[in-house]
């Protein structure tokens, strides 16, 4: 049977840090949904739509790897895609409580998807979409830390938006 992994979150906008996850999570599963949580309380810099095509760009070469959005809980959409686990990657130790909160809510909601950690390789442990997208905005260099159409897309919205 096929190993399918969800890999959650916010992805505004997708990093070097969670592209290392996805990778090596392909050394463990056959197949990894990428799949954009909507978070209606969240406001985000790029629509869902924008970080989709940014998803899609960066693995355009995976034939394993699939983008896709949804709007609820991740258990309910894991279930529904017969995923048998959720992939998280973990950085420092701040990460932590919050992530143990997600994944024991999570296995409180439905005990037949598992939680997987990876620890976020050591080039990309102060790599966050926030750290990005506040550097971009006051215009630092993030280029090492974005795949490159996410930092030419960081530079369009940034751009646009001054000049409105
Ligand atoms: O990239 P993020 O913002 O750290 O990802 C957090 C995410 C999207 C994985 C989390 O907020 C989530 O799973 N949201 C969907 C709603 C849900 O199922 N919440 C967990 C149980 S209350």
């Amino acid at each position: 049977m096929k190993k399918l992994a969800i890999y959650p979150g916010s992805f505004d906008p997708v990093t070097n840090g969670h592209v290392d996850i996805i990778e090596r999570g392909l050394k463990i599963f056959d197949e990894i949904i990428v799949a954009i949580l909507i978070n209606p309380v969240k406001k985000s810099l790029f629509s869902v739509e924008e970080r989709t095509e940014m998803l899609e760009v960066c693995f355009k070469n995976y034939e394993n790897v699939k983008v896709d959005y949804f709007n609820g809980l991740l258990v309910d959409y894991a279930a529904m895609k017969k995923a048998g686990a959720i992939l998280r990657g973990m950085r420092a130790t701040s990460d932590f409580e919050h992530e143990f909160q997600l994944a024991l809510m999570n296995r409180k909601l439905n005990r037949d998807v598992q939680t997987v950690f990876l620890m976020t390789g050591l080039r990309w442990i102060f790599t966050s979409s926030s750290v990005v997208k506040e550097a971009a905005h006051f215009g630092g260099d993030i280029a090492s830390m974005v795949p490159p159409f996410v930092n030419q897309k960081l530079k369009e919205k940034f751009a646009l938006r001054s000049s409105e």
